[in-house]
């Protein structure tokens, strides 16, 4: 691990939570064989296409991302590997926790231990994305509605953290992610770049960091392999459960206040409505089901093939 700035805040988002800083933690994942080509392949090869995203960024000059989405097509396990391994693809296997089962269980084994030096942190629920990306590819300023370990299986990643406070994560752009009203990421500025925090993953390390933090990858030019997992706790669910109300709130007109300055009662009200909001479809999920561009080929330009269905 490389920490490349010095002076480190004791807190850099304003959301509450027991992570106050990015910190790694050795798992014992990779020594298991779940990241090795045979192991992936078959992974590869039966993970239902469904929960497959595929997807290709590009980049301009002021680092504003573009994003074309590949459907899975119908290439064996070996192949698709090949063509990630030599492509420019970004490929998460979303569900892991039913489509790769055995090493979830370990995963889970490995995120108790970690989470045990959280004094006060309770994950109400765990989820989980493997992400199997190309040597080049990079992924866009976002953040995750939950909190997240990354266990890192293969390859060097670089991770870039930056402060969650309301000039890099504003609140009304969290609520369109949380209400999924918009594949947009992040506003996201080249100016942040001075204030991210940077580390670089080898296997063998997890990396957890606070609650909602703004993040963005690079692959350090190889082949990488990470279980991204995230979970809830109660806070986290409140809030998540605010944002949403909020967004509901804001598209019929109003003005919500910021759940930043929100008691955890008031909080905790917002996520009681926002499970009713839901229920009556308050705001139409409006990324779920969207065009794909192109299929994974072994030997197209990025990996990236004519759709052939
Ligand atoms: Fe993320």
């Amino acid at each position: 691990m490389t920490a490349m700035t010095t002076a480190e805040p004791s807190r850099r988002t304003r959301y509450p939570g027991p992570i106050a800083e990015a910190r790694t933690h050795p798992h014992a994942l990779v020594e298991q064989g779940f990241a090795t080509d045979e192991a992936l392949a078959e992974i590869l090869h039966r993970y239902p296409a469904y929960l497959f995203d595929i997807n290709l960024y590009d980049y301009d000059a002021e680092g504003q991302v573009s994003l074309r989405t590949g459907a899975r097509g119908n290439l064996s396990g070996d192949q698709l590997l090949a063509a990630i391994q030599a492509g420019r693809l970004w490929v998460n296997l979303r569900q892991a926790q039913r489509g790769c089962s055995d090493l979830w269980s370990a995963a889970m084994g490995e995120f108790a231990r970690i989470q045990a030096t959280y004094p006060g942190m309770r994950a109400v629920t765990n989820a989980g994305q493997l992400i199997i990306s190309s040597p080049v590819a990079r992924v866009p300023y976002h953040f995750d509605p939950a909190g997240v370990v990354l266990f890192h299986l293969r390859g060097r990643k670089r991770l870039f953290v930056y402060p969650g406070d309301e000039a890099h994560l504003p609140e009304q752009a969290m609520e369109q992610v949380v209400a999924r009203q918009t594949t947009e990421e992040l506003p996201y500025k080249q100016a942040f770049e001075a204030d991210a925090r940077v580390i670089d993953l080898e296997p063998g390390e997890a990396l957890t960091w606070p609650l909602y933090a703004p993040h963005r990858v690079e692959n350090l030019d190889r082949f990488c392999v990470s279980l991204s997992m995230d979970f809830q706790t109660w806070p986290s669910r409140f809030r998540n459960g605010a944002l949403y109300t909020n967004a509901v709130i804001r598209s019929r007109g109003g003005r919500p206040r910021l759940t930043d300055a929100m008691s955890t009662p008031e909080l905790a009200a917002r996520w009681a409505a926002s499970l009713a909001l839901r229920r009556v479809g308050g705001l139409k999920d409006r990324i779920a089901d969207f065009a794909r561009d192109f299929e994974p080929e072994l030997g197209a330009v990025d990996g990236a093939g004519a759709l052939r269905a």
